[in-house]
């Protein structure tokens, strides 16, 4: 019911208020959602959804079914008296026959309900898949009910949030999710019995377009992101090693310069920051990567650092100003991006 405003701008007697709207020219989350007392209401969703099934095939339909904020609907007299006809005990309760009301629709035309793990509040409709983007706890709850399940949780899944230092990177929404939070991600939870466990039908990530103004902005935030989920998704958990993967990686990189894909190096960069070194009363800079299987090379007078320059081997004492700029080698070249 939540993400409708522009439908609701064209046609606000669907909404609880009556309107006016305008189409939002800015992303989030609004207060305005489908009345889910009002029958025209999934009159039009049914019509909608009859033209998507007749653009796609597959068996499976995403209805959304997140960020549906309950004030309208407290507020509403219809939505109030559909709670009480139905037997329902509270908003939650109404979001729930929203989404089975759909679901029964989408089932007589041969075809599956996914939706987002709000799809829980209230109760899940009786076949729904559900993608657990808030976490993995709606996934585990929904695995628990028997339910098939998709994990794309926002803190390994979310390939619109940052990959590396933002100081290096262009502009995102936000959030922190480096190649190796994404290779480190465990679709099945361990509190998932085996049989429940079947049912974690493996993890997608989620590339929302609010920063994304290009096609090629968009291979930068799937690439390389994509292809450590894929391995998380196709590879026994046992056989999963990151400085293998890495490894590996360096022919994928070559590929995707071939196919003129772009893509981020930013898991081929040093973090430089300082730590004090408090029994020694000293402050120490410290040079890191995710990456393994590089050396650290780097310089303190501002100059490009490389393979002649100086070898980190630990954090170090820098004892007048300085500009420390540090890169990764291996195979005496440099890789990816200097800082
Ligand atoms: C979501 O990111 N709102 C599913
Ligand atoms: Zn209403």
């Amino acid at each position: 019911p939540g993400h409708a405003v522009a439908a609701l701008a064209a046609y606000p007697s669907l909404s609880c208020t009556g309107g006016p709207f305008q189409v939002r020219s800015e992303w989030g989350v609004a207060d305005d959602i489908f009345c889910a007392g009002n029958d025209s209401v999934f009159t039009f969703v049914e019509d909608v959804l009859k033209e998507v099934m007749a653009l796609f095939p597959s068996t499976y339909i995403h209805i959304g079914g997140d960020e549906a904020p309950k004030v309208r609907w407290k507020a509403c007299q219809k939505c109030q008296a559909r709670i009480r006809a139905e037997g329902l005990k509270d908003e939650m309760e109404l979001q729930s026959y929203f989404v089975k009301r759909v679901e029964r629709f989408l089932k007589a035309n041969g075809r599956r309900l996914i939706g987002w793990d709000e799809i829980l509040e209230g109760g899940l409709a009786p076949e729904a898949t559900v993608m657990s983007w808030r976490g993995v706890q709606g996934g585990i709850d929904a695995a628990k009910e028997n339910h098939d399940v998709i994990m794309t949780p926002t803190d390994f899944c979310y390939f619109d949030y940052y990959q590396a230092d933002p100081a290096t990177e262009p502009e995102t929404i936000g959030g922190m999710v480096t190649l190796k939070t994404v290779y480190g991600f465990e679709p099945t939870p361990p509190v998932l019995s085996p049989a429940q466990a079947r049912h974690i039908l493996g993890a997608q990530g989620n590339l929302w377009t609010e920063y994304i103004d290009s096609p090629s902005k968009a291979e930068y935030m799937a690439y390389p992101r994509a292809i450590a989920l894929a391995e998380v998704n196709w590879s026994p958990k046992e056989t999963r090693n990151w400085e293998d993967f890495l490894d590996r990686l360096d022919s994928q990189y070559k590929r995707l310069e071939y196919m003129g894909v772009n893509f981020s190096k930013g898991s081929l960069q040093v973090d430089i920051t300082t730590m004090r070194d408090s029994a020694n009363h000293r402050n120490l800079v410290v040079i890191s990567s995710e990456t393994k299987g590089h050396d650290i090379f780097y310089t303190l007078d501002g100059s490009e650092p490389g393979p002649g320059s100086t070898k980190y081997t630990e954090p170090f004492e820098v004892k007048s100003t300085s500009t420390v700029r540090a890169c990764l080698v291996k195979d005496n070249e440099v890789k990816g991006q200097v800082n």
